[in-house]
């Protein structure tokens, strides 16, 4: 194994950029130790050479063009850390690995949408493709299951993988204040994405759950076959109904096998307080991995954040330079199995319905024959009482049943004169 120095050249000096820069300079000798050779920045890469950013980058050589710098900087690694699925961020890696040389990357989007594709040319010229630091930030999942549980077949993966959601739902119950006013604060703390409605509307969880399902079962990432619901229409009342049912709501990312394929959802979902997920708050993330030996294991941490995502971009940047090289998703390119989407109309459940009724006699039987109609069996009503001359919010719980029944249910429900309201319908999950 060679001495030699590890060379690294950084695209994108925004928070992580910086974060792995410091990382780098102040664990120099730590991280010599531990790879038996430095790790040394040779060269950054941003628009902006002028602005502060609490570094010093003075020793190593300037880019401003990212992909220039993939091919012609002194390095072995090039780290992207810009983002995005197109453009600069897409041109600098696959620059970087037609030059034969590694790649590190935070980059969910690109590898949500470009994976297969990326990880083919990272094969055919023999190098690393890394990015621990797409999925859950500070949580080492991707060598979890890729290393850690080797060993298993993986029958589900699921997560809070999205910091903002999280946080936002945790204030939302705590504080009892408004979405909107919530989301404000978490925009403000620098976790959102640029665009937030990839936050709360799931697109940022569904990312990170095509690429997670990849690693866990072996297949082609496949982001299209994600069905995503994001947290838009979630209100006081419904996360005060789940707290009053015992269970919090969380939006999970869950990707399950089955025989007849692999169902991938993003949705909000209520989760059972004796869940050890339900217990997850603010911008924390969990993931929690269920293999047949191994059994249910849950893995808690930022999932944002400079230090935490930082952290998982040095990580990859070390198994770099000890020698590590293990296929991007686990297994070869070529043995990646297509990905067969099970449709979610196939899929059983609980579920959590709340209605928005006229008080007046005979309304409830029409919601429960309808109930009845699609083989819907209720475990739980609840009813309010009545302020004079308003709707009466009605939640249900169900037993297990067949979505397609319960969108059937809901939409003769919808239908009925008595219901003021769309009905809204949170999945139950187990655990
Ligand atoms: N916007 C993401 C989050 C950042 O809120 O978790 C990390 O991917």
């Amino acid at each position: 194994m060679t001495h030699a120095p590890l060379k690294v050249a950084i695209a994108g000096l925004g928070t992580v950029g910086v974060g792995t820069v410091k990382i780098l300079q102040q664990h120099a000798d730590l991280i010599r130790m531990r790879c038996g050779r430095p790790v040394v920045i040779t060269a950054v890469c941003s628009r902006d050479q002028n602005r502060h950013r609490g570094v010093d980058l003075s020793n190593y050589q300037w880019f401003s063009d990212a992909a220039e710098m993939a091919t012609q900087a002194n390095a072995d690694v090039i780290v992207e850390l810009i983002g995005g699925s197109s453009g600069i961020a897409k041109n600098t890696v696959e620059a970087a690995l037609a030059a034969g040389r590694h790649v590190v990357t935070a980059n969910k989007a690109l590898l949500a949408h470009h994976g297969l594709a990326l990880a083919k040319l990272a094969e055919s010229k023999g190098v690393s493709l890394n990015y621990e630091a797409a999925v859950a930030g500070g949580i080492p999942v991707i060598k979890s299951i890729r290393e850690g549980l080797a060993g298993n077949a993986v029958t589900r993966v699921q997560g809070i993988l999205n910091g903002t959601c999280n946080y936002i739902l945790t204030t939302m119950r705590q504080e009892g204040r408004g979405f909107d006013d919530v989301l404000k604060d978490a925009q403000r703390l620098g976790y959102a994405e640029a665009d937030p409605s990839f936050d709360i509307d799931g697109v940022d969880t569904a990312h990170k759950l095509a690429i997670l399902a990849s690693v866990a079962f072996g297949v082609e990432v496949n982001f299209n076959a994600v069905q995503v619901e994001g947290i838009r229409h979630i209100s006081a009342t419904d996360i005060q109904f789940a707290e009053e049912l015992g269970y919090r709501i969380k939006l999970l990312g869950v990707a399950s096998m089955s025989l007849d394929g692999i169902e991938q959802s993003v949705h909000p979902t209520m989760v059972p307080l004796s869940a050890p997920i339900a217990h997850v708050e603010g911008v924390f993330n969990a993931v929690v991995t269920d293999g047949d030996a191994v059994d249910s294991l849950m893995q808690e941490g930022r999932g944002a954040g400079e230090g935490p995502t930082a952290s998982a971009v040095v990580a990859d940047i070390v198994d770099i330079a000890r020698g590590i090289h293990l296929p991007t998703f686990g297994v070869p390119v070529e043995k990646l199995k297509p990905s067969q989407a099970r449709p979610m109309n196939l899929h059983t459940g609980a579920y959590y319905v709340r209605l928005m009724l006229v008080d007046q006699p005979g309304v409830f039987a029409d919601v429960a024959a309808a109930l009845r109609d699609h083989k819907v069996s209720m475990e739980s009503m609840i009813q309010r009482v009545r302020e004079p001359g308003e709707s009466v919010p009605v939640v249900i719980t169900t037993h297990i049943t067949s979505e397609s029944g319960m969108l059937a249910a809901l939409d003769a429900i919808a239908k009925l004169d008595t219901v003021t309201e769309p009905p809204r319908m949170i999945r139950i999950e187990s655990a």
